[in-house]
Order: C-alpha cells, then sequence, then structure tokens
C-alpha cells in the first residue's frame, strides 16, 4: 500500500490496489479496499485489479486517478478509437460489448432497487447490431483551428478528424468542414450534424438544439423501440392515449392503428409541424398533435375530450417530468407506458406511481453503445382493487 496522510484524523492511503466489481453512473469502476471504503476509478473496468490515486479525502466516497492495470478484466478490448480517452464522447470503447450491455443491465437494476422498484418481469437488455458508426446526430464545435469534440467535464475542444460512433455520411461532412476557411479567431462556431431517414445531411450552425429537434440518435435500436411501444401498447389494449414528449410522432406512428384515439403533446413546434405533416392517410385521422409545455397545469389547459385517456405514454428529456407526472393520473387511467433515457430521473419520477399501479416489466434498449447511457421501457398496470 502506498504513502498515506491524515485528514481529521483519519488516514488517507493515497495510492492503493482495488478490485473493480460494478460500474458507476458515470461510466467509472467502482470497487472497495479492505476497510471498506468506496473508490470510482475512470478508465477501469469491472475485474481489473488496478493500482489508483485517491483524489478526494472523504472518509467513504474517494475519487480516484487509475495509476496502472495491474490484472486487466478479461473483457478488456483495445480502443478502436486514438482519441479515446481525451475525447468526452465515448465511456467504454476499451470494454468488450457484452460486457457493456451487463453492465448496464446492472446499472438499470441497480438504481431501480436503490428506489425500491422491483417489476415483476425484468427483460433482458435488447442489444444493436450496429455498434460503431451508428450515430446519427452529433454536436461539433469549431475553434481557430481545432475541430471536433468537448473533452470529458471541460469546455476544452478536443481536435478530431473522424468519429467512430457516428454515422459515416456524419464522418464525410466532418471532413468537409475542416477543409473550409477557419473561423475567426476565438469564435466558436456550434454545429450539429443530423442525418436524415434518407441517409441526408443537414447542418446547423449556432442555432438552440430544440431548432433542429430531436431524433433518436440509433437507427437500428430506435426500430425496435418503436415495435416494443407498439406491442406494449396491444397487450395492454389501450383505447384512448395521451402521449407527451411525442416529438415528431416517432412512437406515436408506431401504435396508432391499435388505438381508437390518441392526443399527443410536445414542446417543440417545428416537432409537431412535423408531426402533423406525417398525417397523410384518411386512417390517420384519430390523432391530434399539440405544440404546449408539459407541466404541473397542462391538464387544465387540454379540452375536456382529452381528458379522460386510459392510456399514458410519455418519453421525456433527461431530466425527466421534473415532478410533474402525478398531475395526470386519473381514476379511469389504467396503462402507462414510461420510456426514459434517464433510469435516475425515472425512478424519481415514478414514486407517485407505486400506490395505484404494478410495475409490470422493465426492459432495458441499448440505444448508445459504447458509451454509459442506456434506454429503457418501463410498463405500468393499475392495480386491481
Ligand atoms: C426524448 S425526446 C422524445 C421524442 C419522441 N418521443 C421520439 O421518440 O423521437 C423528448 C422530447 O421532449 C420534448 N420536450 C422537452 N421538454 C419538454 C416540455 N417541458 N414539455 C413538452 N415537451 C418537452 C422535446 O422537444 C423532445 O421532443
Amino acid at each position: 500500500m502506498g504513502a498515506g496522510r491524515f485528514t481529521q484524523g483519519i488516514e488517507i492511503k493515497m495510492e492503493t490496489q482495488i478490485q473493480i466489481s460494478r460500474m458507476g453512473l458515470e461510466g467509472q469502476g467502482v470497487g472497495y479496499d479492505s476497510e471498506g471504503n468506496i473508490y470510482f476509478v475512470p478508465g477501469s473496468v469491472v475485474g481489473d485489479l488496478v493500482k489508483v490515486r485517491a483524489r478526494t479525502d472523504s472518509k467513504k466516497y474517494r475519487d480516484a486517478e487509475l495509476i496502472e492495470v495491474l490484472e486487466p478484466a478479461q473483457t478488456r478490448v483495445k480502443p478502436i478509437c486514438p482519441y479515446f480517452q481525451n475525447c468526452g464522447g465515448c465511456d467504454w470503447l476499451h470494454w468488450d460489448y457484452a460486457a457493456q450491455l451487463k453492465a448496464k443491465e446492472e446499472m438499470v437494476r441497480h438504481i431501480l432497487e436503490r428506489g425500491t422498484l422491483n417489476p415483476s418481469t425484468w427483460l433482458p437488455i435488447q442489444g444493436a447490431e450496429e455498434t460503431v458508426h451508428y450515430r446519427n446526430r452529433v454536436q461539433i464545435r469549431r475553434q481557430g483551428p481545432v475541430t471536433g469534440f468537448f473533452r470529458k467535464k471541460t469546455h476544452e475542444l478536443v481536435d478530431v478528424t473522424q468519429c467512430k460512433v457516428a454515422a459515416n455520411q456524419i464522418n464525410e461532412e466532418i471532413t468537409k468542414i475542416r477543409q473550409e476557411p477557419l473561423p475567426e479567431t476565438g469564435q466558436v462556431t456550434k454545429i450539429e450534424l443530423l442525418v436524415d431517414a434518407e441517409g441526408k445531411v443537414h447542418r446547423f450552425e449556432n442555432v438552440p438544439h430544440s431548432f433542429s429537434g430531436f431524433q433518436q440518435i440509433h437507427a437500428g435500436q430506435n426500430e425496435l423501440l418503436r415495435k416494443k411501444v407498439a406491442s406494449r401498447v396491444r397487450e395492454l389494449k389501450a383505447r384512448k392515449v395521451l402521449e407527451l414528449y411525442c416529438g415528431d410522432g416517432n412512437l406515436t406512428y408506431s401504435y396508432l392503428d391499435a388505438v381508437d384515439k390518441v392526443y399527443a403533446i410536445d414542446a417543440s413546434q417545428s416537432a409537431i409541424a412535423s408531426a402533423r405533416s406525417k398525417r397523410s392517410s384518411e386512417s390517420n385521422n384519430h390523432v391530434w398533435f399539440f405544440a404546449d409545455q408539459v407541466n404541473g397545469s397542462l391538464l387544465r389547459r387540454l379540452p375536456p375530450e382529452m381528458k379522460d385517456y386510459d392510456t399514458l405514454i410519455l418519453d421525456p428529456p433527461r431530466q425527466g417530468t421534473l415532478g410533474c407526472l402525478s398531475r395526470f393520473i386519473h381514476k379511469q387511467l389504467k396503462n402507462i407506458i414510461y420510456v426514459s433515457c434517464a433510469p435516475v430521473t425515472f425512478t424519481q419520477d415514478v414514486q407517485c406511481l407505486k400506490e395505484d399501479f404494478v410495475l409490470l416489466s422493465i426492459e432495458p434498449i441499448d440505444m448508445f453503445p459504447q458509451t454509459r447511457h442506456v434506454e429503457l421501457i418501463a410498463t405500468w398496470v393499475r392495480r386491481s382493487s
């Protein structure tokens, strides 16, 4: 064991050996020393024996720096990207994909168990076929001669010529951008690149994210998500649906033919315009899209005919519903399908459902290979009285 020092009478072992036993929410390895202190070690994976240096003096929780991998986990792989650990985009390019999936499944279980959520069924995680070159949407920055992504947890730019998880069309566009005249010194240009369903690249410069709109970033996994949501809707025999955070109707159109009526809401005017533009055929005249904020007072603003829905479907952004989910629960509501890209906020949000609803199933979906992020579908039904 390495050198120690004393803080408020507690000896902090500055360097020590840790066996990594699980992954933390930020994608770092987690392990314990012989006194039960917990260490968070970025760059390590489950199964590694590592030498670390504690960066914080807290008695129980220690952020640590990886000094050396003493015995690598068998699941470690050689990262395929030269910018890995430098660029902030990917967390796990040094880890076998099957091990990533297992870790995500365990992360979801860990988070839900901490929130005392016990589904009747844990469905296995749905891994992706395309684990590289899948991202159809990225944000890059240009400043002076540098074009690339932010370094982890900083606003410092890492110069990147190609991205291993971005779609090929995006990489071609990055090459073009790098050949363009340099921006004026000091000025930072934010460039959002988006590949649409036809494979065409769109470029948005210095516009708010809401302008370019939301799009699920993995086309293959999005198709899977749509199918899963549609089959839940069928199994639950949903008739009248209120869908919150519907975006451009990505999920809505997957289950529309199975129900009698859908009222779908999203804050983005452009997403709603796009959702409405898809409502072309006669068979789609039982869906209505509205541009509005989902918040505690939304229900009061809705017309009466929209208020007796039997099924609530929601797919909020990372921050969840910010505590307003309970406002959408009424006596006739039978089913809830909650799609979440942030299990922590999901767990906080759904505490209000526990008394009256049963959590039927949780199904994680890997929408973001090579990163720590994970999507899930949660299905709730009203408890029988
Ligand atoms: C995770 S996306 C889901 C979109 C859609 N379900 C899909 O699959 O493409 C979240 C959506 O929530 C919308 N949104 C964010 N905050 C909102 C709010 N307070 N009220 C309503 N919509 C909001 C965004 O515009 C975005 O379309």
